[in-house]
Order: structure tokens, then C-alpha cells, then sequence
């Protein structure tokens, strides 16, 4: 984490702690709790030190149960709710924001001491348009459901992991423009790949998205092996909705299917392209190192993928955790050889 968005975290725990500590203080006064004020500002700044907030709470319930077993129970009761409200409902929103904000306040500091190119200007703002979409697309999508139900609409689900995938491809793509490294210089000739790096990459945006589908409808759980699904390469029961277009996107078997394929075919593919760019022998280094590290990703990303779809009833939340990260690496790795393709990425080597 960079000091900057250590100190914006930071901020956010103090600016918590304070939340909690004023709704402790309108709770323990409203309930009559003598030295209300001083209990609810400790249990408030304990939140900064893991568990040191809740041993605050029993400790307070403690020694007021010892005067008065009623208050203490009230106490404990008040304070752990009102923690769950600021934790459930507050905290969420204010980590929405302080991301926000953290985009923002640099971007228009940049801008109005005139540091950015017109280029940077565009992106910056289309990254800024991005972030504040994605933070209403939050708010949507926790709208269709979590509140009684923990289950979202898996269109919300894919809408908000791609806009999530957008906002950090833009930032990195900018990042990836300001980087300074050091290159041999590079065929020209090279530049054919890049249509082949583009259309993959769209690919695997296609295939994150199918992710967050197989996700949303709990795809996963059935047909737990691979590459066939159960005895079968494509069982009875797939595709078989009418309008035939619902099973791309209603039906859940026939959705893991298309998952489980398409990735296959992306493996093969980004595979079968490094290959060819390996031998062609028109890449740079860098470009070679970039390519080396989407081949590495993608294998590790399908192995990721394979063992998700074996042991996902058994491992149901760190195996799709784990693959979900590496999917962000992969497109990270494939956006930066993209990038070693560019005109701007030619030009490091000149
Ligand atoms: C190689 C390229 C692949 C990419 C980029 C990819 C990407 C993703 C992403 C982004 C998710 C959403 C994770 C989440 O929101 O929790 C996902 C979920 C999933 N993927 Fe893949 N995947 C790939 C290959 C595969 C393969 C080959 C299989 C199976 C053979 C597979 C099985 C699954 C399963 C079962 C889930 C749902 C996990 C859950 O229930 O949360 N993936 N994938």
C-alpha cells in the first residue's frame, strides 16, 4: 500500500472511530449509563487496534453489571449494535468515498496547477467518471438485494466487477503511460500482435464477466468436474431455454459451460500467440517480459479456474477469492503487453 492511500485508510478509522464514538455517546446518554461519554469515546477509539474495541465493550458491561447486572446488560447490548450499524451501513459507504476521493482531490490538484498533458486531462476524467459510476453501481447493486436476502442480481454482480476491472485497467493503462523503463528497441514488424493482444483481451473482459455470472448464480456448485461435466461433455439439460438467447445469460449450467470453455479456448489462444511472437523473434525485452508474464498468469489462472470448479464445495470462499485476483493480474499483465505495443510503448526503446 503506498503511503498515500495508507494515510487515506488511516483517515477513514479515525473518521470511523469518531462516528462511533458520537452514536455510543447519544446511545449511553439516552440510556441514562453513568460516565456515558467517557465509555463510549473508549470503545469508539479502540476500533483503531484489532479486537481491543470489543474487549472495551465487556470490560465497560463488566464493571457496570458489577454495580447494576440491568445496566450492564444495556450496555453491552447498545454497543454492539450500534457497532454493526456503523460496521454494516456506514463503514461500506465511507470506504466508497474515501476511494473516491482519493481519485479526485489529486486529479484536480494536478489539473489546476496545470501538470497534466490533454491526454491525462481525458483520462483522469474518464477515471473519475468511472470511480463515481461505479460507486452508484454499488449502491444499485447492494439495492437488488443483501439487505433481507445476502444475494445480488448476477447482471448487477457482472456490471459492477467489470466497472471495478475498468476503473483499475484506465489507471494502470495511465500509470503504464508515465513509466520511464528502459527497453531494447523493438522490430516494428511487432505491431502485428497487437490486434491478436487486443481481441484476446476482449476475450478475457468477456470471460471475467461470464466469471462474475457463474458466481452470481451459483454455477459453480454442480458439475463438479472437468473437462467433462458430469459423464458428459455437454449434458441433456443445457441450452435448452427458449428464446435460445436466455441460455447465454438465465441459465445457469449452460453459463458454466461457456465459462469453463472459453477460458479454455483463452488459454490456447494467448498461448498459441506467445508462441508465435516468441519465435518470430520481433519482440523486445520488455515486450518478452510482458508476454512471458500473461502466458505464466494465464496457465496459473486456468489451473485456478479447473481446481475452483473440483473443490469449490469444499474451499468456498478462498479458491474463487484467489481466482478472482488472479483474473485482475491477468489483465493487468495483458494490458501492459498491449501497452509494449502501443506507439507510446515503441517509442521507450527509441
Ligand atoms: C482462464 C481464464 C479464466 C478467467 C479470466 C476466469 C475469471 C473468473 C472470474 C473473474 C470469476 C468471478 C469470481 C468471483 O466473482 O467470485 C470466475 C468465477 C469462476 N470461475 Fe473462472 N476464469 C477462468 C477460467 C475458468 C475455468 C477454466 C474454470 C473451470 C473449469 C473456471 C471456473 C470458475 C468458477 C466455478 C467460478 C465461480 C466461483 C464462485 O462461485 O464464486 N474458471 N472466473
Amino acid at each position: 500500500m503506498s503511503p498515500c492511500v495508507q494515510r487515506g485508510y488511516f483517515a477513514g478509522q479515525v473518521v470511523l472511530a469518531l462516528i462511533l464514538s458520537l452514536a455510543q455517546i447519544v446511545v449511553f446518554t439516552l440510556l441514562g449509563i453513568p460516565y456515558g461519554v467517557l465509555f463510549a469515546v473508549a470503545i469508539g477509539f479502540t476500533t483503531l487496534v484489532p479486537y481491543a474495541s470489543a474487549l472495551t465493550i465487556v470490560l465497560v458491561s463488566v464493571l457496570l453489571a458489577l454495580e447494576d447486572p440491568r445496566t450492564g446488560l444495556e450496555v453491552l447490548a447498545a454497543a454492539i449494535s450500534v457497532g454493526q450499524v456503523v460496521d454494516q451501513v456506514i463503514q461500506p459507504r465511507l470506504m466508497g468515498r474515501i476511494v473516491g476521493l482519493l481519485c479526485l482531490v489529486p486529479f484536480l490538484w494536478f489539473l489546476l496547477r496545470g501538470k497534466l498533458s490533454g491526454e491525462m486531462k481525458v483520462k483522469g476524467l474518464c477515471l473519475n467518471i468511472l470511480v463515481i459510476t461505479q460507486g452508484l453501481m454499488g449502491w444499485y447493486m447492494v439495492k437488488s438485494g443483501l439487505v433481507n436476502v445476502p444475494e445480488v442480481s448476477h447482471y448487477r454482480l457482472a456490471a459492477h466487477l467489470s466497472l471495478a476491472f475498468s476503473v483499475f485497467g484506465l489507471a494502470w493503462w495511465m500509470l503504464l503511460d508515465l513509466d520511464k523503463e528502459q527497453d531494447s528497441p523493438s522490430d516494428h514488424n511487432a505491431v502485428s500482435y497487437r490486434p491478436w493482444a487486443i481481441g484476446f483481451l476482449l476475450l478475457l473482459c468477456a470471460q471475467i464477466a461470464y466469471g462474475a455470472f457463474v458466481s452470481g448464480m451459483k454455477a459453480g456448485y454442480g458439475f463438479n468436474t472437468f473437462p467433462m461435466m458430469g459423464d458428459e461433455w455437454k449434458p441433456d439439460g443445457l441450452f435448452g431455454l427458449s428464446p435460445y438467447w436466455k441460455n447465454f445469460v438465465e441459465d445457469k449450467f449452460s453459463v458454466q459451460f461457456i465459462h469453463r470453455w472459453m477460458g479454455t479456448i483463452l488459454i490456447l489462444g494467448l498461448l498459441g500467440l506467445g508462441w508465435k511472437a516468441y519465435r518470430s523473434g520481433l519482440l523486445s525485452i520488455l515486450q518478452t517480459r510482458r508476454m512471458k508474464w500473461v502466458i505464466g498468469l494465464v496457465s496459473v489462472q486456468f489451473l485456478l479456474g479447473v481446481s475452483t470448479i473440483l473443490l469449490i464445495v469444499e474451499y468456498q470462499v478462498s479458491l474463487p477469492v484467489i481466482h478472482q485476483l488472479v483474473a485482475l493480474f491477468l489483465f493487468a499483465g495483458l494490458l501492459g503487453f498491449i501497452h509494449s505495443l502501443s506507439p507510446k510503448g515503441l517509442e521507450i526503446g527509441k
